[in-house]
């Protein structure tokens, strides 16, 4: 056998399936060996009284990227994948953004020209189609799931991203067609555009009022349409960011039917309220994202949608903006909730948070973990079993974790270039220290290893949920899929 470029001895490996005490042989790269005794490497790591993982997959994430409200995320390619990398990441998935009046093969190319010279850890693409012209809908959507650009956002709200109905299901029906998976933003923007003019009139400014006007009634409500647009269509769909039960019992109830709807939550939907939103002054600002964080009660209910598997994902949708004029305070010091764009920074306590308050807790299993820290993510976007799991044959993209470990989140400590975290001062326990990104060592005694621009760009296949099963086909199901004759 020739020799191993690296062996991980003695920690124990864990996938979404299988738990055991052995070693892991890399070479050129991937995985080649898991077996007690292995043959010594050129170089060794002591991983006893460890958990060796597969490296994360942070599937929502938003880097160097133009927002919803027009304005620049506070993470370059280079910051944002170093923090993902310091959280136990070796792949994240960011967004290509069209906005009105591009091209779509134009924005990625512009995407991919800031990625190359500065990601650290792996990536691959999500678009976001804003502008679904014909152009767009025949021809550049399908010659980019071609190129491996398998999933695309949609947003129900925002003035510079929104889709109406019709829109959407332009969209799934090239999805349909093509085998690629819509994302949904699903929020009622008639309903957050109400709320929100009754609450300016009435001198209502704060913070705090962002989350009063994404009404959970209107994540519900949209939601519930998009489900619809999607079973009209009989084509899978992922409703992202969700943060109200309403929403996930849509998910739920979808499921339950058999439809390919999946779910995904995130850290400031388990660890924040809108409480955190009620800070004096502008201080709330650093917590508005979209749907806002909401009660305790919801807390649970996200717990329970991870618990019970109607979440397949939990991503941080790491929208990262600094506290100052280049972000969440360009309107000024004296901004009102409307003026402040939303999104707050997790990508590298994303995974720790989960480990602790779910693993250490008992609320999930080591495996379910893993499923939601990395496998599933792999799986739904097309990148399994490259990605996503330690087999043979797969990147060796491993995270090491000392289970044990205590830690007091605080920023001085990250790596983002955000200026604060949602998350400061929550303590947590359990922490990858050592991270492997395709057989090399890339984050080893608090230091980063690796190169700007040595991570990776992946082209994904077609996503699980996309791909056919033979069934709910036209011709099994005539009346609840005749949305989707339509376009045969
Ligand atoms: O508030 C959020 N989530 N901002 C990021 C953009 C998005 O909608 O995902
Ligand atoms: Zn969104
Ligand atoms: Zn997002």
């Amino acid at each position: 056998m020739a020799e191993f470029d690296l062996v991980v001895r003695g920690g124990t490996v864990v996938t979404a399936a299988d738990k055991a005490r052995c070693d892991v042989g890399i070479r050129d790269g991937r995985v080649v060996a898991l077996a007690e005794g292995l043959p010594k490497g050129k170089r060794e790591i002591d991983a006893t009284d460890r958990l060796v993982l597969p490296g994360g997959i942070d599937s929502h994430v938003h880097i160097e990227q133009k927002g919803s409200y027009g304005i620049t995320s506070s993470d370059d390619f280079f910051t944002g994948t170093r923090s993902a990398l310091f959280g136990g990441n070796t792949t994240v998935m960011p967004f290509a953004a069209q906005h009105k009046g591009q091209g779509l093969r134009q924005v990625v190319e512009a995407y991919r020209d800031l990625a190359t010279p500065k990601a650290v850890c792996d990536y691959a693409f999500h678009l976001i189609v804003s502008d679904p012209t014909e152009q767009v809908l025949g021809q550049e959507l399908p010659a980019l799931i071609k190129d491996g650009f398998t999933s695309f956002k949609v947003f129900m709200t925002y003035d510079l991203m929104k889709l109406d109905d019709g829109q959407m299901l332009d969209v799934l029906s090239v999805a349909r067609r093509e085998g690629a998976l819509v994302m949904v933003h699903a929020e009622n923007h008639e309903v957050i555009k109400w709320i929100t003019k009754r609450l300016l009139d009435r001198g209502h400014r704060a913070p705090k009022y962002h989350a009063i006007s994404h009404a959970r009634l209107a994540e519900g409500e949209a939601t519930h349409r998009a489900i619809v647009l999607s079973e009209l269509m009989d084509t899978p769909m992922l409703i992202v960011h969700v943060s109200a039960e309403l929403a996930m019992n849509a998910i739920r109830d979808a499921q339950t039917r058999g439809l390919k709807v999946y779910g995904e939550t995130c850290p400031q939907y388990l660890f924040l309220t809108a409480q955190d939103i009620d800070k004096p002054g502008l201080e709330g600002a650093k917590f508005c994202c979209s749907p806002p964080p909401r009660d305790e009660a919801s807390q649970e209910a996200m717990w329970r949608g991870l618990e019970n598997g109607t979440f397949q994902l939990f991503s941080s949708d790491h929208a990262p903006y600094r506290f100052d004029e280049t972000a969440k305070l360009s309107k000024g010091p004296n901004a009102h909730f409307r003026e402040i764009p939303p999104g707050m920074p997790g990508v590298e306590a994303r995974a720790a948070l989960l480990f602790s308050e779910g693993v250490r807790t008992g609320r999930i299993d080591i495996h379910r973990f893993v499923e939601l820290n990395s496998t599933n993510a792999a799986k739904i976007y097309g990148l399994f079993p490259r990605k996503g799991t330690i087999a043979i044959g797969s990147d060796a993209d491993i995270a090491i974790w000392e289970p044990d470990l205590e830690r007091t989140i605080t920023w001085d400590d990250l790596h983002d270039n955000v200026g604060y975290t949602p998350y400061e001062g929550k303590k947590v326990t359990g922490w990858p220290t050592i991270v492997i990104r395709r057989g090399e060592v890339v984050i080893e005694g608090g230091e980063l290893h690796a190169e700007r621009g040595s991570g990776a760009f992946l082209p994904c296949s077609t996503p699980e949920p996309a791909r056919p099963r033979g069934r709910f086909t036209p011709e099994m199901d005539p009346a609840r899929n005749f949305g989707a004759q339509l376009v045969e």
